[in-house]
């Protein structure tokens, strides 16, 4: 089965990233969010983007045009064309499972359900459906036009039909599919979670500052952005989930969130998102 159609859910950084890349892929892409400020700030991000690439010769007019003119919707019903759906809406195991479930009753019987999930069982969502062969992980990076990685999750029933036509389908974003078994934090989160906690359990105990502790990793390591840069601009809401589910699935308590983290998301210190994290950020 080619893919033609491809449905978004979630116009946050990752859904309208994606989006974006389906749609200057060629593809017919729909957004669609819940929220309608989540739509005006994803079109948003896509014309800031677009006009960036555009600007580098990295994409040409009719790209740009494409991601341009994204439709979107405020429900669920165009997942009634799609062939493909990409579901990157909130990391919250209830909610994607109460979603997957709509999911498989709106789409058409032939059509591949894919998450972006960063740390959740692709297995247990895809047991939630009536079509788990067809059901997968499509695992994007921040920020998703840039990011050249798609990790791609099988989960236990996913048929080797839906890894090929998904790996053909991310290699003709411009992404690089690696195929990854299930397991909780998959490899990327699995190894840059635990790091970044340590980053954070470091600030916590005063070993040095958030400048020294970023420096020491760009400069010592040659990271492109230091891990607490890094997790501003990830969300730290999404690295606390993935560490709760690396720490509640593989049970070793060297996945125990940094208390640190887990205040500052309490305080609604969510990173770039919300205007402060690790750092300040202006509008
Ligand atoms: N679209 C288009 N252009 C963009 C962009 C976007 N979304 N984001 C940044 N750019 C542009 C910038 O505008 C800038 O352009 P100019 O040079 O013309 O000013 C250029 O890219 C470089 O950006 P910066 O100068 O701000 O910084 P940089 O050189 O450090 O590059 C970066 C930015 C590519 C994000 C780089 O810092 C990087 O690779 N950082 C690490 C990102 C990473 O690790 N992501 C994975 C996170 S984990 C995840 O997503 C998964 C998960 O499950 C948690």
């Amino acid at each position: 089965m080619g893919i033609k159609n491809i449905v978004v859910i979630g116009a946050g950084a990752m859904g309208n990233g994606i989006a974006q890349t389906a749609a200057v892929a060629g593809y017919q892409v729909t957004m669609t969010d819940i929220v309608p400020e989540a739509i005006e700030q994803g079109k948003a991000s896509i014309a800031k983007s677009v006009e960036k690439l555009a600007s580098k010769g990295i994409i040409d007019q009719t790209q740009k045009d494409a991601a341009l003119n994204i439709p979107t919707s405020l429900n669920m019903a165009p997942v009634r064309g799609a062939d493909l759906v990409i579901e990157a809406a909130t990391e919250n195991q209830e909610l994607k499972l109460e979603l997957f479930a709509e999911l498989d009753r709106f789409a058409p019987r032939e059509a591949i359900l894919a998450s972006n999930t960063s740390s959740i069982s692709i297995t247990k969502i895809g047991a939630i459906t009536d079509r788990p062969d067809k059901v997968i992980g499509m695992h994007f990076f921040n920020p998703v036009p840039l990011m050249p990685l798609l990790e791609v999750v099988r989960g236990l029933a996913t048929s080797d039909r839906t890894r090929d036509v998904v790996f053909d389908a991310g290699r003709v974003m411009g992404k690089e599919p690696v195929e990854v078994k299930d397991s909780p934090g998959f490899i990327s989160n699995r190894i840059l979670c635990p790091m970044i906690n340590e980053a954070i359990f470091a600030l916590q105990e005063g070993i040095g500052t958030r400048e020294a502790i970023d420096t020491v990793m760009k400069l010592g390591m040659n990271h492109p952005m230091g891990p607490l840069t890094l997790t501003d601009l990830i969300g730290l809401d999404v690295v606390l989930s993935v560490l709760e589910v690396l720490h509640r699935d593989l049970g070793e308590d060297k996945y125990r969130p940094a208390p640190l983290l887990r205040k500052m998301v309490d305080a609604g210190y969510l990173g770039r998102k919300t205007g402060r994290g690790f750092y300040e950020y202006g509008e």
